[in-house]
């Protein structure tokens, strides 16, 4: 068999599945540079119109993983869980999962990426806390794990570093909407985490980058059984995202929500996907047999504020100012907060979740490019949910910015984003399915 990339490339091109040593030798060329990087796009468009079988997409992610540190917390009792979500708009699930979880007595190793284009990053939102460091090396990540059961860090420069050269290519060569791809890409980066079990939140909808449950599921089947042959239990959870989650877009603001979740008091939808998510990561941890048991408990964590001790725990570990949890005051504040108040009497028809990311990266809260910076005060919040009623010059949202022109453009575009309707709308569920 020939390991030249123009032979590997053609067999891809031709429809041909390719065997193990090529799919190694592809990787190994991403993550030494011996192969072009046009040679890595042309193989990545053949595999984009081609496909894998998944078996091809399994060895895939095996190699990608593989192709750096794959973190070993086999010092740390228990069975390790993360959970990942393939990104949404005001989704800070993570913030007061994580916490829930660990505090119910399963580890979450927790390896997050930084927001770009329309959905934030777990990541930009816990930086705004000030001090907050997850730029934590390898050997501090293990050693928190152990001590705290929990660390939430960025992604290192050994963890999975094919992916980052593939990502990047993928990116600029149109080749990003590609289920073998994205499941190698994501599950390369969680499996050397050390994880034992994973939860996938995979989201559909406006707000989402799979548009439709039928999309969002295939991909979801996908990853549970790419994850399965790496030897994880996984499971995922099919959740809507045409709306923002929550009533706060953007960093600050999230963590803010998040706190107020960690307290009990977070908004409904909220807290039901978090609980959802936190019930099938306590079975996975082997700590409580039913969803019903697992929910009392992560509801008991909040409860007794076990959830919200460990958030400060883990905040100050990482150097952050723990005090914010408390004094939600002390997180950056923008100049200005203006509420958008309602035309008209109603109901709350729509509430565009993607135009509403828009917005608040118009305003500074997220990048359109990797090396952008973004401000962490600025956001929206206070946002009406689909349903609710309104009554004409009651606030829709409250706009923070930093910026007089960013604030005028937000507020005509959130005033498009926020509809309101004479009835109510039907409102599908925020959990559509499960996969076990
Ligand atoms: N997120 C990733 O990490 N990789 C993809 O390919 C898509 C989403």
């Amino acid at each position: 068999m020939s390991l030249f990339p123009q032979h590997i490339i053609a067999r891809k091109r031709d429809g041909h599945r390719l065997q193990a040593e090529e799919i190694a030798a592809f990787v190994r060329g991403a993550t030494d540079g011996s192969w072009a990087d046009y040679q890595l796009s042309a193989l990545l468009m053949a595999i984009f119109l081609r496909g894998m079988t998944a078996e091809e997409t399994a060895q895939l992610t095996d190699a990608m993983m593989r192709s750096g540190v794959v973190a070993d917390l086999s010092h740390v009792p228990g069975i390790k869980v993360d959970k990942h979500s393939t990104g949404g708009v005001g989704d800070k699930v993570s913030l007061p999962l994580a916490p829930m979880v660990v505090a119910c007595g399963v580890p979450v190793p927790m390896i997050s990426g930084r927001g770009l284009g329309h959905s934030g990053g777990t990541l930009d939102k816990l930086e705004s806390i000030p001090g907050f460091q997850t730029g934590l090396s390898l050997d501090a990540y293990r050693a928190q794990v152990k001590r705290i059961g929990c660390a939430l860090i960025g992604q290192t420069k050994d963890l999975a570093p094919a992916d980052r050269t593939l990502y990047a290519l993928r990116d600029v060569t149109a080749t990003v909407e590609c289920i073998p791809l994205i499941c190698a890409s994501i599950l390369s980066k969680k499996l050397a985490e050390g994880i034992d079990a994973l939860v996938l939140d995979v989201k559909f909808g406006r707000g989402a980058f799979m548009k439709t449950l039928p999309e969002a599921k295939r991909l979801a089947e996908a990853l549970v059984a790419v994850g399965r042959a790496g030897g994880k239990q996984v499971r995922a959870l099919l959740t809507a995202m045409d709306e923002p989650l929550g009533r706060a877009v953007g960093n600050a603001v999230e963590v803010a929500e998040s706190i107020a979740c960690l307290r009990g008091v977070g908004p409904a939808d909220l807290m039901e996907v978090t609980y959802a998510l936190g019930a099938h990561m306590l079975i996975l941890g082997g700590v409580a047999q039913t969803t019903d048991e697992a929910r009392s408990r992560l509801e008991a964590s909040v409860r007794d504020g076990s959830a919200l001790a460990c958030f400060r725990e883990i905040v100050t570990a990482q150097g952050g100012d723990a005090r914010v949890v408390d004094e939600p005051e002390r997180l950056p504040a923008a100049t200005w907060q203006v509420p958008l108040v309602a035309e008209s009497t109603g109901f709350v028809g729509d509430v565009d979740a993607m135009a509403v990311a828009l917005a608040a990266l118009g305003l500074g809260a997220g990048r359109t490019r990797a090396a952008d910076r973004i401000d962490p005060a600025v956001g929206v919040t206070a946002l009406v949910k689909r349903g609710e009623r309104v009554e004409r010059g009651a606030p829709l949202c409250v706009i923070h910015a930093n910026d007089p022109t960013a604030l005028a453009k937000a507020k005509a575009a959130l005033a498009r984003a926020i509809v309101v309707t004479d009835e109510p709308p039907t409102l599908p569920p925020l959990i559509a399915e499960v996969l076990l």
